[in-house]
């Protein structure tokens, strides 16, 4: 994290605020989140890259209102895949001409309010979408700027396999030689060709993929430049990774030079970037519900499981647990599992903490991404609160849901 987080007198506080007071004020499970922590990593980001971009904050990491209308504020723009993320961005304040949308299954209404609400580039990522455009465009004026999302033959072994979509048997994107036939085809159909898109993967570690990418996206370009087919907009996608373990910051100025070869050449570069930005922006406050034993194995039964942070059964993810109270010295190994009927419900698996008591409180770090847009009511759990942290101020930016809110689509 770039702000101050950690033990003051014994209880963690982010900045000047006191988590313990903030879990009493708002119960739990209770995610919190930093809006500067976040606005001072997509500024550190942006600032990173020394060229002409956009940054563009993936929405499908984190949609908490209060957090994106900071970003649209300061002119960021958005990462949308559907209609839905669509209409929050807009709520949100981020322009139009800031907002881009990818998604491999788009529907031809998704197209027509894109097309309707002339966003900045629409990354087409098969045949049949394409052909729909071509369709529209024989109606309507195309208002959004055609992009194609390519995919580029990089090594992605490495990655998580849920999370390195920019294979080529992979359902996203498009191969190669059938992008660039697309692009012929748009062009010479008059429409408003202005970028491409690439997008390989999520929690991208090894710099070498990215400018891997980069080199290929840059050879396209210039055999499409060779065709008459210029472009204006080079849609890099996320998937800077992170430490979960250490915490170790990436170089966000690595990450950004890795594009700069592209920039170099007069493109202006578009990131799609979500964990990065989101995930130190938040943490997860949850209360130790039960103490247990079983099989010589210790639980801690908290109040917060895979309804909350379904990325961790899901991925098999690690996300780092500490007491929010430092009270004992003694440690000992145990197992933190949630509430819900399932053995995937874990969070942390054989972790060595202090002595604790029911009643006390932990916290999951690095829980602003891929968290409360993952939510679930599974065995009939409410969404927990969700709070923001500004400066000295602390306020509620999402209500918990109420158990009527369980049974309100039934008729
Ligand atoms: N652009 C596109 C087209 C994407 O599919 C994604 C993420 C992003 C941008 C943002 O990627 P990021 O910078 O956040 O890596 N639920 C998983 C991550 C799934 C990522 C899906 N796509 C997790 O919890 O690890």
């Amino acid at each position: 994290m770039i702000t101050q987080f950690g033990y003051k007198e014994g209880v963690i506080h982010w900045g000047e605020i006191n988590l313990k007071k903030l879990a009493q004020d708002f119960d739990t499970p209770l995610f919190v989140y930093s809006v500067d922590e976040f606005l001072g990593r997509m500024k550190a980001i942006s600032e990173s890259a020394g060229y002409d971009h956009l940054l563009c904050f993936s929405l499908k990491s984190n949609s908490v209102l209060a957090l994106l209308k900071e970003a649209a504020k300061r002119g960021f723009g958005a990462d949308v895949v559907s209609l839905g993320e669509l209409l929050v961005a807009e709520r949100a304040g981020f322009l139009p001409s800031k907002i881009v949308f990818s998604g491999v299954g788009k529907s031809n209404g998704e197209i027509i309010s894109a097309n309707e609400k002339s966003i900045l580039l629409l990354n087409i990522e098969s045949e049949s979408e394409y052909n729909f455009i071509k369709k529209l465009s024989a109606e309507q004026k195309i208002n959004f700027g055609l992009s194609f999302r390519v995919k580029f033959e990089v090594q992605l072994e490495k990655l998580h396999p849920y999370l390195g979509v920019g294979k080529k048997d992979s359902k996203f994107g498009l191969e190669e030689s059938i992008a660039f036939s697309l692009y012929e085809d748009a062009f010479k159909s008059g429409l408003p060709v202005s970028g491409i898109h690439f997008h390989l993967g999520s929690q991208i570690k090894d710099m070498e993929i990215f400018r891997r990418a980069s080199e290929l996206a840059l050879d396209f370009i210039f055999r499409l430049k060779k065709h008459g087919i210029n472009l204006t907009y080079v849609d890099v996608g996320g998937g800077l990774g992170l430490d979960y373990e250490n915490l170790v910051e990436p170089s966000f100025s690595e990450y950004t030079s890795c594009f700069k070869p592209i920039a170099d050449e007069n493109y202006k570069i578009i990131f799609e970037l979500g964990r990065a930005i989101s995930a130190p922006s938040g943490i997860l406050l949850t209360k130790i519900i039960r103490k247990k034993t079983s099989g010589g194995k210790k639980f801690f039964i908290v109040d917060a499981g895979m309804t909350e942070i379904l990325r961790i059964p899901l991925y098999k993810a690690y996300q780092k647990v500490m007491p929010v109270e430092m009270n004992s010295k003694k440690e000992e190994q145990v197992s933190i599992v949630g509430p819900i009927c399932e053995n995937s419900d874990y969070i942390a698996q054989d972790i060595i903490l202090p002595d604790l008591s029911e009643g006390d409180l932990l916290c999951i770090l690095y829980a602003g991404a891929y968290t409360s847009t993952m939510l679930m009511n599974y065995n009939g759990r409410p969404h927990p609160a969700e709070v923001v942290i500004k400066g000295k101020e602390v306020f509620l930016a999402r209500k918990r849901q109420s158990y009527d809110d369980l049974v309100a689509r039934d008729l």
